[in-house]
């Protein structure tokens, strides 16, 4: 059987105070509304339909894929309403499932267990028990068996007092659903076309209504404003340090890390507090990550080390390496084996070879540096003449002085020899030594200036 996946956000979301449509504010990074139609995808949904109300444009902007189909609610009459607005595109005979755009650490597990549940005479419904359910639509039970749904505002005081609450999280058929949501009235406290008077309406057919929960509390939590949206983050943020852990990684402190993409871990990964993850992150076996570093779609190597407070973006680290304390290695670099970057070193579009360092103070950019090369502390690459970009090339073996400028572009040959304080503008060949610099004079006697009166 089919399944469609009704999306709902039409809300404005003024609590946001934001220009910005409520289900594209982000969760690591990635609208709401995304990870709700990711899970929607989880659960093999054909289509998914979104309801929206307001900014139209930019959610058909930020949004897209070939399973998704927009659909305006113009007017915000109601959940019912909202529901009842992709009910021309949806089968008789299909299973559709009512997500909330707003609503984005629903587990896939969960919604598997709702799917599951649906018995064929019916529909199911996510409930959930709150010790304050105040707000909520609470579930009417008869003999154990769900036969409605009376929303706050409505409810009398001995419904009030029932704490088993509706999520908003439901499937039935689509058949079933059209005819329900067609009957709805809006004669309530609201004055709104409710989605949870359809509960009532399979009850009186006859038909069942199954329930399932979710494990958590907060896969069902919704964001209003921006306080919520980050108790969401954080939750969500735990949610992935666990997964890591469970997956055999180290984390010193799980409240204190980031993921915002996806990171992958070999074994015996170990990660210090404060590090972000963005999009695509590899880390393999035996890695180590110190305190507050910023890795970004990059690959680190076997056993490498990244020390305290390092950025890597766009780069591959390689077995053995180490980098940092402090130090910056920019897209388009590479490190081979067993190479080392220390303090203050930021790397352009540079590959530094097996074996070769670069321990301090250091810009190396569009440069090509063989294996076993020492670069001297404070040696810059001379890239770019204020128009163009020119390339460094530094042979196996080469020993670059310290505060050494090498103006690209240049060719340092294998074994060549750069004095300390040179300025190398000419290729140099193997195994020359290269000094350019001033010559030393000493002076004797030399007074030193007085202070003048
Ligand atoms: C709804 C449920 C309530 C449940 C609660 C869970 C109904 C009548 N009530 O109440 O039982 O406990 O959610 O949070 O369904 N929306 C539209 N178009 C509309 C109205 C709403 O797209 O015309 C969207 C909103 O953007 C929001 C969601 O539907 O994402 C829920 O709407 P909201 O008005 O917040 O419903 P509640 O009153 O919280
Ligand atoms: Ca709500």
């Amino acid at each position: 059987m089919s399944l469609s996946v009704v999306i709902l956000a039409a809300g404005k979301g003024t609590r946001m105070k934001s220009s910005l449509p409520k289900v594209l504010h982000a969760i690591a990074d990635k609208p709401m509304v995304e990870h709700v139609i990711d899970a929607a995808r989880c659960v093999n949904a054909d289509n998914i339909y979104m309801v929206y109300g307001f900014g139209g444009e930019i959610l058909q902007a930020r949004i897209t894929g070939e399973d998704l189909t927009f659909v305006e609610q113009a007017e915000q009459l109601g959940t019912g309403h909202a529901v009842n607005m992709a009910t021309p595109y949806l089968k008789d005979d299909e299973n559709v499932l009512v997500l909330y755009g707003d609503v984005p650490l629903t587990k896939v597990s969960t919604l598997q267990q709702l799917i599951d549940a649906k018995p064929d005479n019916g529909m199911s419904l996510l409930t959930v028990n709150l010790t304050n359910p105040t707000g909520y639509g609470r579930i009417v039970r008869e003999s154990g068996n769900v036969v409605g749904i009376v929303e706050q505002k409505d409810a009398t005081a001995e419904e009030l007092a029932i704490n088993e609450c509706n999520t908003g999280i439901l499937l039935a058929n689509g058949g079933d659903l059209k005819r329900w949501l067609a009957n709805l009235s809006n004669d309530n406290a609201q004055g709104e076309y409710y989605l949870t008077d359809i509960i009532a309406a399979c009850h009186n057919e006859g038909k069942l209504i199954a329930t399932a929960h979710p494990e958590t509390e907060v896969e069902v939590e919704g964001a209003n404003n921006r306080v919520q949206l980050a108790a969401l983050e954080r939750a969500f943020q735990l949610r992935e340090a666990e997964a890591l852990m469970l997956n055999g990684a180290s984390l010193r402190d799980p409240n204190r890390i980031d993921i915002r993409g996806k990171l992958l871990i070999g074994q015996e990964v170990k990660i210090d507090v404060n590090c972000i993850f963005e999009g695509e992150v590899v880390l393999a076996d035996g890695v180590k990550i110190g305190a507050n570093c910023i890795l970004k779609d990059c690959t680190i190597g076997e056993f490498a080390e990244v020390k305290p407070n390092t950025i890597v973006e766009g780069a591959v680290i390689g077995d053995l390496c180490s980098v940092g304390p402090f130090a910056r290695i920019r897209p388009g670099s590479v490190m081979n084996k067993d190479s080392h970057v220390g303090n203050f070193v930021e790397m352009k579009k540079t590959i530094l070879g097996e074996g070769s360092k670069s321990g301090h103070l250091t810009y190396l950019g569009d440069a090509n540096i063989g294996q076993n090369v020492n670069v001297g502390a404070g040696t810059i690459t001379c890239n770019y003449d204020g128009v163009n970009k020119s390339q460094t090339i530094i042979g196996d073996n080469a020993f670059i002085g310290s505060n050494t400028s090498l103006v690209a572009p240049v060719f340092i040959s294998e074994k060549a020899t750069v004095g300390a304080g040179s300025v190398i503008a000419k290729d140099v060949e193997k195994e020359q030594l290269a000094v350019a610099r001033g010559k030393q004079r000493n002076i004797d006697g030399w007074q030193r200036p007085t202070k003048k009166q």
